[in-house]
């Protein structure tokens, strides 16, 4: 199945605007992807006409609300193969979802139960940790990655042993792009009796995971990062897990009953949805969803993929130009330095002709001290990229290097 791409680009207003005069040549999709007009309209639709509070009012509009937003989570459900709708909490973000688990593990671990994270990690998947480490006196220990951006699977099976209570990977690297083995992971981790927790925030706008299928505890995704708003995203967790795990935030809506003396908690998932959430960014979240899964998500893969081989085969015939993370398994993730010239200096100049890409430690600072650098170019390809692109922005590299060697 192929892209049709005039089409695709036509749903994305902001791929036909210019930037410093030039067409926009956008490639920092792992920051964030673009919105399709489909989820655009949704939004404007929500305010335009059912703007309310859900789970709250019997009034007409709260009610249209509630639904839309309920409908939301059973696209969300249906999408990432999960058994029970309750196990999808809504929350801002990965970040937040992250420090969701990261909370509530804080009161289940004690002094020298371990927990191990990968060196691929990105900050949010790093630091709530080590504040839950602190906590609870549980001790982190980190999987090595090798030159290749992988993870060194050995140092793994040498991590785990029976104080191992959790494993918290990223399915994708941002920085590199690595598509980590997270099935292995997983049962590997299942077979001393720890829990794993897969940050999906890079993946999931290239792969569509069944988490079922992956057996996997909890799974964090960001709308953003496929075709949705920022500010959303979900928090999955298998049932008996959150039922475990105390309440993140107190306040409205994650209550059964309040009075001085005591307050108990609402069900799931209404128990870790503390206050009024994102109700739009909900509703666009499944829109964003709708309109993936209707473009394909065999057919995005197999594309970005072609977009990764081209643009690797050309950037690397650049004199001087290193890439990092050189593995078969990744996702449409470049990141690149040339020489000893600073990646900021290529990375505005690119801006100069238009093209964006992100440059520095990409909030993934162990993997540049792993490779002793500073940061990185980043380009990062999304399914609504083209080929010219790709020849604009090799040229554009090429460019800013002659200009600045
Ligand atoms: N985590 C996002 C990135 O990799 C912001 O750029």
């Amino acid at each position: 199945m192929t892209l049709d791409l005039t089409k695709i680009r036509a749903d994305f207003p902001i791929l036909s605007r210019k930037v410093n005069g030039q067409p926009l040549v956008y490639l920092d999709n792992a920051a964030t992807s673009q919105t399709p007009k489909q989820v655009i309209d949704v939004i404007a639709d929500y305010y335009q006409r059912y703007n309310a509070n859900i789970h709250r009012g019997v009034h007409t509009l709260s009610q249209e609300a509630t639904d839309k937003f309920e409908e939301a989570r059973k696209t969300v459900q249906d999408h990432f193969g999960i058994e029970k709708t309750h196990e999808i909490i809504f929350t801002p973000g990965t970040t937040h979802s992250i420090n969701l688990v990261a909370f509530g593990f804080g009161s289940l671990l004690k002094t020298g139960d371990e927990v191990i994270v990968s060196a691929l990690e990105h900050h949010a998947n790093i630091v709530p940790w080590q504040m839950m480490c602190e906590r609870s006196g549980a001790i982190l220990r980190v999987i090595p990655m090798t030159d290749a951006g992988t993870l060194d699977m050995k140092a793994y099976d040498k991590l785990l042993n029976d104080k191992t209570k959790l494993v918290f990977v990223n399915h994708v690297s941002n920085a590199l792009g690595t598509i980590n083995p997270i099935e292995e992971i997983i049962e590997k981790a299942h077979a001393i009796g720890a829990a794993v927790l897969v940050d999906g925030a890079q993946a999931c706008g290239h792969i569509k995971p069944n988490l079922q299928k992956l057996n996997v505890d909890f799974y964090t995704v960001s709308a953003h990062k496929l075709c949705g708003p920022t500010g959303v995203g979900i928090l999955y967790g298998k049932e008996h897990w959150l039922k475990k795990l105390p309440p993140y935030q107190g306040g409205g809506e994650m209550i059964d009953e309040v009075t001085f003396e005591k307050t108990t908690y609402a069900d799931l998932p209404h128990k870790f949805e503390a206050g009024t959430p994102n109700i739009c960014g909900g509703i666009a979240f499944g829109a964003a969803l709708n309109y993936m899964n209707a473009v394909g998500f065999e057919a995005i893969g197999a594309y970005e993929d072609e977009l990764l081989k081209n643009a690797t085969d050309r950037l690397s015939k650049i004199e001087g130009l290193r890439i990092y993370g050189e593995t078969e398994r990744k996702t449409a993730v470049i990141s690149f330095n040339i020489d000893d010239i600073h990646p900021y200096d290529i990375g505005t100049l690119l801006d100069k002709m238009g093209i964006a890409v992100r440059t520095g430690h990409h909030c993934a600072q162990p993997i540049m001290d792993y490779y002793k650098i500073p940061g990185t170019v980043r380009a990062s390809f999304a399914f609504y990229n083209t080929l010219e692109e790709v020849d604009q922005f090799v040229n554009g590299v090429q460019k800013a290097t002659d200009m600045l060697r």
